[in-house]
């Protein structure tokens, strides 16, 4: 994020005491109830989360220890020896405790008329027949299966079924490319992939299984695909390999009957990638037991969901936010889970209005991204909807301008309704940083406290700790159930990505401030990646793909500040000697990019240069790029070690040329 925005965030003194619970029914219902809780899982962690785990999953034998760990190590074991399986959690013990005919997952799809409802015991039922499938096609515990879907019913059942069977899913959202699927199969070896004909997208049809055809080509560990017909295409069946989720699911001996595998509360859940400050994303690894808890512990906590409510989260469930909190906390606790395919915007600049007036959403779930693009389109689209059904709101993945936090709480909150700004990452599992909805006195723009058991502090570069209202490294200092437990087959870059730099506590990569009440004040990411729309790019990963088109000698690529998505790629291109810059080559690396990683790598500007700015050394200096790419020409700090600071100059002219200012 900008130095701007970091400079609003810290100007802010506005607060909103805590409205009380109109149903009298929180879990954390004031401030003193949290700071009773703080306390006591500070003072007693197993003690805490050992209650929480009994009350909030059913285990099928107990574990032996509660917590062992070696932050240095790093080795962290909660409930190990436990056993549990999550897809039974979330749906068979819901067939015996009131709930079997109650709404677990509400979808509705892009087009209007396309609405489905999956009633516990219909969920139940998909999932173990698709179970099945899996176990025909060969899959067994601890294999990787990979899912690769649009936000359709499919998607949630397919992750169940793998929990149910004790297979290891691996999500990839759908907007990524073919080659960004290709090596996500290949880190993981996943034997089955699952995919669909196409994704539905603001009334666009878009082919998907051609990006599955082509990534499998390089995959040898993939024995079966599994299709999914959303869209009605015809698509090409590779015999022996291919087969429709509709005929498979249906095919002779596949029944509805599928034990779930006991699992151990340490075996792996999921990887799902996420990007880093180097070029490859690196798969996180989350585990059973701890996560589930964690999960279902935070959804009861932060959200307050209870068994009348209609929860919507907007995410796509490829994501960490659609993982915990549209499938496994809510389904977990036995919650109606809304689910939606299509898109804020399309058709009309209210569509999610309307789909919370369609169905009496209580609870909502966004990113700021959303909020500041439905702000601009101004509050007549959402006064043509009935939204007082909302009682609470949630924002997540960026820092949330006090603007955009106005804006939602006055027209989307009426004024009244709680917003829970909520801090966390791919890594954690779950929320760690939020308001408690009936507890918290509200800052915009501040994810407020730790929760429970969240040990956060604030730290210099030296390791020592910052004063209040100083930013610094963010860690956690102790573990957490939800926390992640590797990277897939990369121990080393396990321990030196999160625990090396601040030996035993975890690095998470952010930046924050904490003010004299005790506010965390979430400043963005202090490596290079960067938050765009809420998603996380690496620089690095941009960089590798455009020196992968053959015009391309060197790039450079950094954020830059965005009115709507927060940050956006900037992109410095050197080109080979002998190739000219032109508007075409332009577009042709734009595109370049979409096909090596996704759309939503895509460059917003790319601006060719001669020279990028080197130290002597060779190290490119990225603050002056960032500077430049935002508009900001001086204050560049120190730049006597740079090998030609007449460089400097060049890369200002050139942007003030490609983009007026
Ligand atoms: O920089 C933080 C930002 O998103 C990063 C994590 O991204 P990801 O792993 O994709 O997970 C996103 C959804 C949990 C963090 O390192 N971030 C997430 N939530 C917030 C946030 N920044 C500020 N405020 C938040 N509420």
């Amino acid at each position: 994020m900008s130095e701007l925005d970091i400079e609003s965030l810290s100007k802010e003194k506005r607060t909103f005491a805590p409205i009380s619970d109109p149903r009298a029914k929180a879990y954390v219902p004031d401030m003193e109830a949290y700071e009773a809780l703080y306390k006591r899982a500070d003072e007693d962690p197993e003690g805490f989360w050992a209650e929480r785990a009994k009350e909030l999953v059913t285990w099928f034998s107990p574990w032996e220890k509660t917590l062992e760990y070696d932050m240095h190590k790093p080795e962290i074991k909660w409930f190990a020896g436990g056993k549990l399986n999550v897809s039974y959690n979330c749906l068979d013990r819901h067939l015996e405790n009131g709930r079997r005919n109650k709404a677990a997952i509400i979808w509705q799809g892009e087009p209007e008329e396309d609405v489905k409802v999956y009633t516990y015991q219909m969920l139940h039922t998909e999932v173990c027949r698709f179970a099945n499938v899996l176990k025909a096609k060969g899959v067994k515990k601890g294999d990787r299966v990979a899912l690769y879907l649009p936000m359709i019913p499919e998607l949630a059942i397919a992750m169940l079924a793998c929990a149910r069977i004790g297979a290891i899913h691996s999500i990839v959202f759908a907007g990524f490319s073919a080659v960004s699927l290709q090596n996500r199969i290949q880190d993981s070896a996943a034997k089955v992939v699952v995919t669909a004909d196409a994704v539905l997208r603001a009334g666009r049809t878009i082919p998907l299984k051609p990006n599955a055809d082509e990534a499998m080509k390089k995959c040898p560990s993939v024995d079966h695909c599994i299709v999914v017909n959303r869209a009605g295409l015809e698509v090409p069946m590779q015999e022996g390999r291919d087969c429709w989720w509709h005929e498979c699911t249906h095919a002779d001996g596949i029944t509805d009957v599928c034990e779930p595998e006991p699992m151990d509360a340490e075996d792996i859940l999921f990887i799902l990638y996420t990007s880093g400050s180097t070029g490859k994303p690196k798969g996180v690894v989350h585990t059973t037991g701890g996560y589930l808890t964690y999960a279902a512990h935070t959804t009861q906590w932060v959200f307050d969901v209870t068994d009348n409510d209609v929860y919507w989260c907007t995410a796509d469930v490829g994501w960490i936010t659609g993982h915990s909190y549209i499938v496994y906390g809510p389904l977990c606790l036995g919650a109606t889970s809304l689910m939606f395919e299509g898109v804020p915007s399309w058709p009309g600049p209210d569509r999610f209005w309307q789909v919370v007036e369609k169905f009496k959403v209580n609870i909502f779930y966004t990113a700021p991204t959303v909020v500041r693009a439905l702000m601009r389109e101004g509050v007549d689209w959402t006064r043509k909807h009935d939204i007082s059904s909302l009682r609470l709101l949630g924002s997540v993945g960026e820092p949330i301008n006090p603007e955009a936090w106005m804006w939602y709480h006055t027209y989307i909150g009426a004024g009244t309704k709680p917003i829970v700004d909520t801090w966390w990452q791919t890594e954690t599992g779950g929320i760690l940083i939020s308001a408690l909805p009936y507890a918290t006195t509200l800052k915009p723009g501040s994810a407020t406290k730790p929760l429970p058991g969240v040990d956060a502090a604030i730290v210099r570069a030296d390791g020592s700790l910052a004063g209040p209202n100083e930013g610094g490294h963010l860690l956690i200092r102790k573990p957490w159930p939800g926390m992640l437990r590797g990277v897939y087959g990369n121990p080393e870059r396990y321990k030196s990505t999160y625990f090396q730099r601040f030996p035993g506590m975890y690095e998470s990569g952010d930046g924050a401030r904490v003010d004299d009440d005790g506010y965390f004040w979430i400043m963005g990411r202090l490596d290079d990646v960067i938050n765009v729309s809420g998603h996380r790019m690496g620089t690095a990963e941009v960089e590798s793909a455009l020196v992968s088109h053959e015009a391309v000698a060197e790039a450079a690529v950094v954020g830059m500040p965005h009115a709507i998505k927060g940050e956006s790629i900037y992109a410095y291109v050197t080109l080979k000697t002998g190739i000219d810059e032109s508007e075409d080559l332009r577009k042709a690396l734009r595109a370049w990019v979409r096909t090596e990683i996704g759309p939503i790598a895509t460059p917003e500007v790319i601006q060719f240069t001669e020279g990028l700015p080197k130290t002597r050394s060779g190290k490119i200096m990225r603050r002056v790029l960032r500077k430049i790419a935002a508009g900001v020409y001086d204050d560049f700090g120190d730049t006597s070690t740079l090998a030609d600071p007449g460089v400097v100059q060049d890369l200002i002219e050139g942007k003030k040329d490609l983009t007026g200012n």
